[in-house]
């Protein structure tokens, strides 16, 4: 059989993603449409959707049920979707545009935007809850893991060291710290989610751990390397060292990933996936 290219996986998970989300979104509310007018356009808004196609790609690499797994990756994307919302409010980092287009407040307004996002997050909670195809076990293990990665000691906790970031230099520890947290968190329940759909053993789950990490953490370098420039004020892995190197070390971080997945079977579509982001250009 043909091996698909990282591209060609990424795409067919996005697409199978974004149908789930609206699975899940459908309805409104009639009286009060523009929520969900404001909750749709930003997870329509064209978004690579990495996250949930790790989650797909290692529940298929396990062999579990890969429509549980769907429902796991497609919560995790409105959470993702939340804090784009919130962190582009003139509050956070004030920006006008994402991914090429006007910003969530910037078409809705800021208290709207601040509800689509509340809404988009307590939602995908709602969503796990009712993945019938997982166990209650599983179901609570994943609303663990989606809690945890996108709390005070997850995602929001890297976003805090983010705002204190902007006032005084962090140094280079504390600096991989907020990455770890801020990006890496989210990154890494996406493994853990795909994980738990396809009933992984306590080693794969720290391999998938150890892989998303570096993964995380090389994304973040290169979301830096493609900021570059557009942040002047910020501290980024530029404020450390040189673009040259920053590309070395995101590959290095790349292989670390890969050799995390050594000798599981059908590991080749994560070790792809994972090459292909480090030399992302979007
Ligand atoms: C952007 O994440 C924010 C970071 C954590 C670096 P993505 O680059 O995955 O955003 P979209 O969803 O593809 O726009
Ligand atoms: C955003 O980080 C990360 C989260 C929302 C958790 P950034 O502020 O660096 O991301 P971009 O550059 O706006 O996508
Ligand atoms: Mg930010
Ligand atoms: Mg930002
Ligand atoms: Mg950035």
């Amino acid at each position: 059989m043909e091996m698909k290219t990282a591209a060609e996986i990424i795409k067919e998970n996005a697409v199978l993603t974004e149908k789930e989300i609206n699975r899940l979104l459908q309805g409104s509310d009639k009286d009060y449409g523009t929520l969900f007018d404001s909750m749709l356009y930003s997870v329509n808004g064209g978004g690579k959707r990495i996250r949930p196609c790790l989650t797909l790609e290692f529940c298929r690499m396990l062999g579990g049920d890969e429509h549980a797994a769907l429902t796991l990756a497609a919560a995790l994307e409105m959470v993702h979707t939340y804090s784009l919302i919130h962190d582009d409010l003139p509050c956070m980092d004030n920006d006008d545009f994402r991914r090429g287009k006007p910003t969530n407040h910037r078409v809705f307004g800021e208290a709207t935007a601040v509800l689509a996002g509340d809404a988009l997050l307590t939602e995908a909670f709602g969503a796990v809850c009712g993945c019938v195809r997982l166990s209650a076990e599983a179901r609570l293990e994943a609303v663990k893991t989606l809690s945890a990665s996108a709390g005070a000691f997850g995602m929001i906790g890297g976003q805090m060291l983010d705002l204190i970031g902007e006032t005084e230099k962090l140094p280079p520890a504390l600096h991989n710290k907020m990455n770890l947290l801020k990006t890496g968190a989210l990154i890494k329940a996406a493994a853990v989610l795909g994980c738990i759909a396809g009933s992984a053993g306590e080693d794969v789950i720290s391999r998938a751990c150890e892989y998303a990490e570096n993964v995380g953490l090389a994304f973040q370098v290169t979301d830096d390397l493609l900021d570059d420039g557009s942040e002047a004020e910020k501290t980024t892995y530029l404020s450390f060292m040189s673009r040259g190197d920053a590309e070395k070390y995101a590959l290095k971080l790349t292989e670390n990933a890969v050799n995390a997945l050594s000798g599981l079977d059908r590991n080749e579509n994560l070790i792809s996936i994972a090459r292909a982001l480090a030399v992302r250009t979007v």
